[in-house]
């Protein structure tokens, strides 16, 4: 039986490790040309992940986290539209842009803010640019389903998108007004429709549990409408609420916030619901179908996180173009000036968009695998960590080990000489159980306002 209360003592603050460093370890004193080395350094056979970051929304959701900005004038949209295509412009003088192109992402905001003439233009600037996207590249777009029509979807579809992701996040519409996101099942299921009509591979769906008003009982009837919608793949992400960073969450009556038991409850229920409906999970928030080739890669041993969540296309150098964006190489993250001005100004004075990033230490490394591995596969095969990393696990991870004792007792997970793996249950708790390798962790921990709650 699942004890509820007892699990709920281990909510806490805690990244969701879409990175490792966090974010938070980002600072000035990996400089700017100490990235450009980085660009350089990269081996020209190895293949591009490319991310697009296309901010604009016209109406703030209060839940949301995205980086977004809120306009609804079409001249700051074209005005960025030039900048985009001048940071490419400038990204070519530091890297082969014929480099093979394995992954392109659009994301936001809400990149189908912009009309299909203007996707239209940025897509085809992108390939003039990057001219060798390979046969199988994984070509993606968040869209918001209330913001999508069937000359947009075209575009995308001409130009090769394969994914498309929508955002539904509850389908009550008492959560949807106290969200200020109303959004009506048609709205969704159109959006569904048109995506299956222009052939998209993979059409995912976006929903969040520890909205305003949700309970066990109105979020069992969103997943049923979800699943009637019959995705490919579902994001079911944990609400992480960071009132301290996101102003529009400041109009969020926390008093209508579920409690930790009863999110707990929530995810337990979906985990099994979704079990039922021939769904799997992966990772920490995310749920395939069982022929995904997220599956393949998890029994190879080969799922990777990112920014954008689970992916197989691992080892590949991950570039960021765009405000706020981050980019990605095996020994460092980057990430792109988050104030319109400044990332403007950058480009005015033919310099990459670039604000802030780190450098990884071997030790950064070592533990960014640990994590990522238990974030993605909720196991660590410790003789592979080993050989890869010619270092002791039980020695270097001794502090660890005894901090994951607890979770040991409480069944949360098994260790044993040769591996780490969490029960069930445990995958809840996944993101306590990665920060015991978080050598950063010490530093934040006696702060509540850095990371959004665990449970
Ligand atoms: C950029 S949005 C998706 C595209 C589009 N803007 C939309 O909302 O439909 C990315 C996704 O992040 C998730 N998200 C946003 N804010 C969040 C938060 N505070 N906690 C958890 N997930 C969040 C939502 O599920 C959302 O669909
Ligand atoms: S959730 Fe999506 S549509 Fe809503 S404000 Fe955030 S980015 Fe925009």
């Amino acid at each position: 039986m699942f004890d509820f209360d007892k699990f709920t003592q281990y909510s806490k603050p805690g990244p969701r490790y879409t990175s490792y460093p966090t974010a938070l370890e980002f600072s000035d004193a990996f400089g700017y040309a100490a990235y450009l080395d980085k660009l350089k350094g990269q081996d020209p056979k190895s293949p591009l992940s490319l991310y697009f970051h296309l901010p604009f929304c016209k109406n703030a959701c209060y839940f949301c986290g995205c980086n977004v900005v809120f306009t609804s004038k079409e001249d700051k949209k074209e005005r960025y539209i030039d900048y985009l295509l001048r940071e490419m412009e400038i990204l070519a003088q530091h890297i082969d842009t014929s480099r093979p192109v394995i992954q392109l992402h659009f994301g936001g905001g809400t990149p189908t803010f912009f009309d299909a003439e203007q996707l239209g233009r940025i897509i085809r600037a992108i390939k003039s640019r990057f001219t060798n996207f390979t046969g199988d590249a994984e070509i993606s777009c968040e869209i918001d389903p209330r913001h999508i029509n069937e000359e947009q979807m075209k575009v995308m579809s001409d130009a090769g998108f394969n994914r498309v992701s929508f955002g539904i996040q509850d389908f009550d519409e008492k959560v949807q007004v106290a969200v200020h996101r109303v959004q009506p099942y048609e709205i969704t299921k159109a959006a569904m429709d048109l995506a299956r009509k222009y052939n998209m591979v993979s059409v995912n769906v976006d929903l969040i549990y520890g909205l305003p008003y949700q309970n066990l009982e109105t979020f069992k009837k969103t997943l049923e409408l979800s699943v009637s919608l019959d995705p490919d793949r579902f994001a079911v992400f944990n609400y992480a609420h960071i009132p301290w960073l996101k102003k529009t969450m400041r109009k969020i009556d926390e008093t209508t916030l579920p409690l930790p038991a009863e999110k707990l409850s929530i995810m337990r229920y979906t985990i099994d619901y979704m079990e039922s409906k021939g769904y799997k999970m992966i990772g920490m928030d995310h749920f395939a179908k069982p022929q995904d080739e997220l599956f393949k890669a998890i029994e190879k041993g080969e799922l990777h996180r990112n920014f954008q969540g689970y992916t197989t296309k691992g080892g590949a150098d991950l570039i960021g173009i765009g405000l706020t964006s981050i980019g990605e190489g095996a020994d460092y993250y980057a990430q792109n000036f988050k104030e319109m001005a400044e990332y403007e100004a950058a480009i005015d004075a033919g310099r990459l968009p670039f604000e802030r990033g780190i450098a990884l230490t071997e030790d950064d490394r070592i533990r960014q695998y640990v994590i990522m591995e238990l974030m993605s596969n909720f196991k660590l095969d410790i003789g592979r960590f080993e050989s890869m990393f010619n270092v002791t696990f039980s020695n270097y991870f001794s502090d660890a080990l005894e901090s994951l004792k607890p979770f040991e007792n409480d069944g949360l997970l098994s260790i044993t000489p040769k591996s780490i793996e969490c029960s069930p249950t445990g995958t809840l708790l996944i993101r306590n159980i990665a920060m015991a390798f978080d050598a950063y962790m010490h530093v934040h921990a006696k702060s509540d306002k850095t990371f959004s709650k665990t449970v």
